[in-house]
């Protein structure tokens, strides 16, 4: 209760630890919530957690309440599990896919995911994941980074394709970027445009939080 009154005046740090994804894995209390970072970045809650949540929004509750199956690509703390859960009320299922041992451990640790009976969340890397799924899903979030970094496999073409293959028919995929430079913009333009040249509806939500862009595809 101290720290967390505390917590009001200067961040806490409550745990650190080593990660080969993301450098490092912290845990710390800002104004009475709990948040997770890597080295260089806010990875849950926190602002993270806000720019999911205006993707979600923007595809609309009305269109999220009925889903039945929700992938989330790349986990960490699962502040977007919990939007969806709490604040949305989805009932249900989600599948989360996390590749770092450490923020599984975390995740169950501070953020009990564990004990959201509609999520399962596997082990497992994201890109692998997508080619061996058998399953459809309504909504796809791709929310993958090595701290500041965006591995290459998320923009190319046939991981793009793969994605669609594996949505349903009227389902989105809200993919989170991060823009810091001119190439990384004119990378999203690309991608953007290889959905727009096979005939998919995509929307972006540029500029939020200052660098990250949401593109939001849907499949109509
Ligand atoms: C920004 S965090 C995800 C935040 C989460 N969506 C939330 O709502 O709180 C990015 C995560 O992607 C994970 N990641 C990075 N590369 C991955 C990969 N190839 N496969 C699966 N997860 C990966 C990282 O370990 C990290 O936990």
């Amino acid at each position: 209760m101290f720290k967390k009154i505390i917590s009001y005046l200067y961040p806490i740090n409550l745990y650190k630890t080593t990660s080969e994804i993301s450098k490092t894995l912290e845990i710390t209390l800002v104004n009475g919530q709990l948040v997770m970072d890597s080295q260089n970045t806010n990875y849950s809650y926190g602002s993270l957690q806000r720019i999911l949540r205006k993707g979600l929004l923007a595809i609309g509750i009305d269109k999220i309440t009925p889903m039945q199956h929700i992938l989330v690509l790349g986990v960490a703390g699962g502040s977007v599990v919990k939007t969806l859960t709490e604040e949305f009320q989805y009932k249900g299922k989600i599948t989360g896919v996390e590749y770092d041992e450490a923020a599984i451990n975390l995740a169950e640790l501070y953020f009990h995911l564990n004990k959201i009976p509609n999520f399962n969340l596997i082990h497992h890397e994201a890109f692998e994941f997508v080619l061996k799924t058998k399953l459809k899903y309504d909504l796809i979030i791709i929310d993958i980074f090595q701290d500041i970094h965006m591995p290459s496999f998320l923009f190319e073409n046939f991981f793009q394709d793969r994605l669609v293959d594996i949505l349903n028919p009227n389902g989105f995929l809200l993919f989170n970027t991060m823009i810091l430079n001119t190439p990384q913009n004119e990378r999203n333009l690309k991608y953007i445009e290889h959905f727009e040249n096979k005939n998919l509806t995509v929307f972006t939500l540029p500029r939020i939080e200052d660098h990250n862009e949401l593109i939001v595809v849907s499949k109509n």
